[in-house]
């Protein structure tokens, strides 16, 4: 079944161009100047239910407005979308209670109020039966370890227990789908992986729909297979990791341990070498042609070591957004 279907979905904002200078300013009261920000600029997508797709693309790709067309927080120029059999902008109460929207940037829990308390009004605002919350509560806090910190009051928490209080609430009326907006953002490395294995397992536990967007490449390849990228706006690819690696990763990294005493010369006739650290190196070689150069350096120089590795996921992607740059030019217009 399909949980979230959109159909050419556009937002435009318009806003006001500042000018420089006091004459600028002066004639910016009579005269404003707008241009338009296509932030989403007419996407299409489908998620299946139970699926959890990475949401990829750099800042200012229109992620956090997509998800927010879809949590109905926001409405759109133009487009359709059914979510959950729902028109997210309609802001039906129904749909209200069957998902939830994380963002890492942004706090939903009370400040000054420890979480429990902020729980208690989820419970009364979602009107979840008692026993279905105390059961829902013990095992959330359970699994992201914060039993023991529900008492005290949001300020008092670090950034990562924080932002599993906020997992919490947004998971006690058991939405079918989470849209999470940069969950792990500032997060310490063992955080990380505790939200990460948290989504993991409640995800396969519960079936949820989950749309993810992240910076964090071992958040992603932790938990996702399939990945959507977009950028100024628009979906740029949209299938598995693995075929994202395939698509534009067309390099693979040699690294070589020399045995020998001096450092060898001529390596760059191999490939490109990016990390020369004698007695190390590490050249970018064609994926097709890595036999061959492997063999011709084994012939060549005296090796303790080789390994051949692919290159990380972050730089096949960030090569997706330049391969695919193509600038938008701002469209003006003059109001009086
Ligand atoms: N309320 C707004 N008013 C004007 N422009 C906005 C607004 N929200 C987002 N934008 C612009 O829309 C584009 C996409 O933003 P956003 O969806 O936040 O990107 P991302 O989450 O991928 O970093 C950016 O150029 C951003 O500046
Ligand atoms: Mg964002």
């Amino acid at each position: 079944m399909i949980a979230v279907e959109v159909k050419d979905l556009k937002k435009t904002y318009r806003v006001y161009r500042k000018r420089e200078g006091l004459w600028a300013s002066v004639r910016g009261l009579f005269r404003r100047e707008y241009h338009q920000v296509h932030a989403v600029a007419g996407v299409s997508f489908q998620i299946e239910q139970g699926e959890m797709v990475a949401f990829l693309g750099p800042n200012g790709a229109g992620k956090t407005t997509t998800l927010k067309l879809l949590s109905g927080l926001i409405y759109p120029t133009a487009g359709e979308a059914k979510v959950l059999g729902f028109v997210p902008w309609k802001r039906e109460i129904a749909y209200r209670r069957r998902f939830a929207l994380v963002m890492g940037q942004k706090n939903q829990l009370w400040w000054d109020l420890p979480a429990q308390e902020s729980f208690r009004l989820h419970k009364e605002i979602y009107r979840i039966d008692p026993a279905d919350f105390d059961r829902r509560l013990d095992e959330l806090t359970n699994l992201l370890e914060v039993r023991k910190l529900v008492g005290q009051p949001i300020r008092e928490l670090s950034l990562g227990e924080r932002m599993r209080m906020e997992l919490i609430a947004a998971l006690l009326h058991r939405p079918d789908l989470l849209l999470l907006d940069e969950p792990t953002i500032g997060l310490d490395v063992v955080s990380q992986r505790k939200v990460q294995d948290f989504l993991k397992f409640y995800q396969a536990e519960q079936k949820l729909t989950v749309l993810l967007t992240s910076h964090y490449m071992k958040d992603v390849q932790a938990l996702c297979k399939r990945a959507i990228i977009i950028n100024e706006g628009e979906i740029k690819h949209d299938g598995s990791l693995g075929e994202i690696v395939d698509r534009f990763s067309t390099y693979k990294v040699i690294e070589l341990l020399f045995g020998g005493e001096a450092r060898p010369e001529g390596l760059e006739r191999f490939g490109e070498v990016f990390d020369d650290n004698f007695p190390r190196a590490k050249i970018k070689v064609p994926r097709n042609q890595v036999p061959e150069i492997l063999s011709a350096l084994l012939a060549e120089y005296t090796l303790d070591d080789v390994g051949v590795h692919d290159r990380p996921l972050e730089e096949a992607i960030a090569e997706i957004f330049t391969a695919t740059k193509n600038p938008v030019a701002p469209e003006h217009a003059a109001v009086p």
